[in-house]
């Protein structure tokens, strides 16, 4: 434990770097002035650090902290003016498991509802609130403070594609970023480099440069943009898509690419596209936004002391750490997998101390040509275990031993086996004790059965008393059987069974991902249920049922049915329904045969409707809709304003169709 006086320094340290800090971004607009040598997640991390020692330690929180302050302080060049509505800032995430947990908390605080969400892009640029009266633009303000901030109309008044005047004659203040598109950037920078003016370091510092100049006809010049994400004053005021698609019919410049998740897994989905694919927009992003879409619920989870609990910022991380290989271990997964996972020197890296980092398989390990004692680089994807992204082979030793696959599981001791051409070494043991607990791990998990008051403390013991060898026992525990535990009160005992007997009317859906198929997790377990509808209907189809389903490719169809084959599954899903399981039948998607059927859709441009209606009438019509256009797509819906993904698809030669010609397609039945 550090001793009070360190922990009152660092506080001290950590308080004057953050407001040093905060100054430097909001207060300057030139690229000196604007880093400090700080990125966006060291300084993620000095908040966090800061928050929690101010937690342990509140007698030496200062008076100014600045957590207790929404950061920066108004430029004296422009007039000031308060915010009605705080302008706040977002959370933090850095991991998906944060997201899961995240995702958790506002369910429980909404009494057990899962939210819907919106997921938006998170423009990297300057947050701005503009203030409209009797339809005309009153001014725009900066965030200031959060409280106070620069008024800088005539400068917010040059970005061509914000209305000055709208249909709305009520008051309405609206919120957005402003941002510069790279290819503008890029062109301010070339013409600062022939004037031999310091170069802006990157399109956010640009654009608050811009912003805050005194004379306007050079911000015009800049060709800066916006987006508008939040109505904080006026408008429908019932959900954020409601809210969105006003302040598109108000001619507002919307994102095209923010969808409607109804889950939090969707939303995953879209931080990993985002992630990804974020090189191919034209501007920068730092990260995802997520908003729970019902405002009643904004309501309900109302804030923090900085920021609102019904959004939450999603950060795409970068940073790099470098450390040392001390040795390989070897886990045991759920279907006999032999995991190879790196243990290493402890390092920090975005906010947390790593000492661990998956190595995926043994042909990753070869292809790192990973040696013990080896300098490794690390890098955190959108998982909260990082990876090793290199080596360096000039700093191993010559007598460093190359790490090579196992020959025997680590937990049974049978000998591994491997089949050529296939990336896993396996456990061949069916009766291995590793792979049944990670079994019913599997089955009891949050996105299987949900049954979250037994743990792999429980398991272990229940499975060491040999009262559970698979997971059908569950169904056999008695409250005797349990409360003879460690730890183990009449209470908690209660509990364990109330949640065993709950998860007895799970969902099709959650069964069949909680079996544990190989290759079927809970997208491609929803497909099945979906499209099959009972247990039994699935249990009894053949090779050719299963193929012809779009989503499930010929190895994952084979999987299947070879699973319900299985003399021993069937045993098992017998022992489930025995023992009164009973998942529950699901709706079967009704697809209606039409030209669309079975293709490949992008939607591009503002539509007459929202996204999300078009996009799920489509699913209905069994049509895929995907976000990027390739030589896959078959058609392009567009709508009006449609861009980079109208000229791809002229390019690649895909149909493009408007509208009128999609609902013809729809309602003209094969
Ligand atoms: S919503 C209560 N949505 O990210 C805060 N913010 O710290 C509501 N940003 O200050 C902000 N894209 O400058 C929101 N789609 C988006 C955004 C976004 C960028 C910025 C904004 C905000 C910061 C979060």
């Amino acid at each position: 434990m550090p001793s009070v006086s360190t922990t009152q320094a660092r506080i001290n340290e950590l308080s004057s770097s953050i407001h040093q800090y905060n100054h430097s971004y909001y207060c300057s607009s030139d690229s000196e002035s604007s880093l400090l040598g700080c990125n966006d997640e060291t300084y993620d991390s000095m908040v966090r650090e800061l928050e929690e020692l101010e937690k342990q330690y509140p007698e030496f929180r200062l008076e100014d902290s600045p957590t207790v302050h929404v950061i920066g302080k108004p430029n004296t060049a422009f007039p000031t003016r308060n915010h009605k509505t705080p302008m706040l800032s977002l959370g933090n995430i850095y991991s998906f498991d944060e997201l899961f947990s995240w995702d958790a908390d506002i369910s429980k605080r909404l009494g057990g509802q899962k939210p819907s969400y919106v997921c938006e892009l998170k423009i990297d640029g300057v947050a701005v609130s503009l203030i409209y009266r009797n339809g005309f633009l009153e001014a725009g303000v900066t965030r200031g403070d959060g409280t106070q901030g620069e008024e800088i109309t005539s400068n917010i008044k040059t970005i061509s594609s914000l209305p000055l005047m709208i249909k709305d004659k009520s008051n309405l203040e609206v919120r957005g970023e402003v941002y510069l598109k790279r290819k503008n950037f890029n062109a301010i920078n070339q013409q600062r480099a022939i004037n031999g003016e310091p170069l802006f370091k990157n399109p956010r510092n640009s654009a608050a440069g811009s912003l805050r100049l005194l004379d306007s006809t050079e911000t015009r010049r800049r060709k800066l943009d916006a987006f508008i994400y939040n109505i904080s004053e006026g408008g429908p005021q019932e959900t954020h898509t409601g809210n969105l698609d006003y302040l598109q019919q108000l001619e507002f410049p919307v994102n095209r690419e923010t969808i409607k998740a109804d889950s939090i897994e969707d939303a995953v989905e879209y931080c990993r596209y985002w992630e990804e694919h974020k090189q191919e927009l034209p501007y920068d992003i730092d990260g995802i936004v997520l908003k729970v879409n019902a405002l009643k619920h904004h309501r309900q989870l109302g804030f923090t002391s900085s920021s609102p609990r019904w959004a939450t910022a999603v950060k795409f991380s970068s940073e790099q750490a470098v450390s040392v290989l001390r040795e390989v271990e070897i886990g045991v997964g759920r279907t006999g997998n032999l995991t190879p996972v790196a243990i290493l020197e402890p390092v920090e890296l975005n906010g947390t101390t790593v000492s661990r980092a998956t190595l995926h398989n043994y042909d990753q390990v070869d292809r790192l040509n990973l040696h013990l004692g080896d300098h490794v680089t690390l890098e955190k994807g959108g998982e909260i275990i990082p990876k090793i992204v290199a080596v360096d082979p000039t700093l191993r030793s010559e007598t460093a031993q190359k790490i090579e696959p196992p020959s025997n599981c680590p937990s049974c001791g049978s000998p591994a086996e491997h089949t050529a051409g296939d990336v896993e070494w396996r456990c061949p043991n069916k009766k291995c004790t590793t792979q049944q607990m990670e079994q019913i791990l599997h089955f009891v998990s949050r996105r299987a059965m949900d049954i979250d008051t037994i743990g792999p403390a429980l398991i272990e013991q229940l499975m060491d008393r040999h009262l559970l060898q698979n997971a059908a026992d569950l169904y056999l525990l008695s409250h005797e059987d349990l409360s003879g535990l460690e730890r183990m009160g009449d209470k908690s005992a209660d509990n364990v069974l109330t949640g065993i007997d709950k998860s007895r009317q799970c969902t099709l859906s959650q069964f069949i991902h909680a079996l544990g198929i190989t290759n079927v997790g809970e997208k491609t377990a929803g497909i099945l249920a979906r499209h099959f509808g009972t247990l039994e209907k699935l249990m009894s189809a053949e090779g050719a049922d299963l193929e012809m389903i779009e989503e499930i490719g010929p190895v994952t169809a084979e999987n299947v049915f070879c699973f319900f084959r299985n003399p021993e599954q069937k045993q098992l899903i017998a022992d489930f329904l025995t023992r009164g399981v009973r998942p529950r039948e699901e709706q079967i998607l009704q697809i209606t045969d039409s030209p669309l059927t079975g293709k490949t859709v992008v939607l591009t441009g503002t539509l007459s409707e929202p996204r999300e209606v078009w996009k799920k009438r489509l699913i209905l019509a069994g049509a895929k809709v995907s976000s990027s256009v390739s030589s896959k797509t078959d058609y392009v819906l567009a709508g009006e304003n449609a861009g980079s993904k109208l000229l791809k698809a002229e390019k690649l030669e895909v149909s493009v169709i408007d509208e009128g010609a999609a609902m013809n397609f729809l309602e003209n039945e094969n």
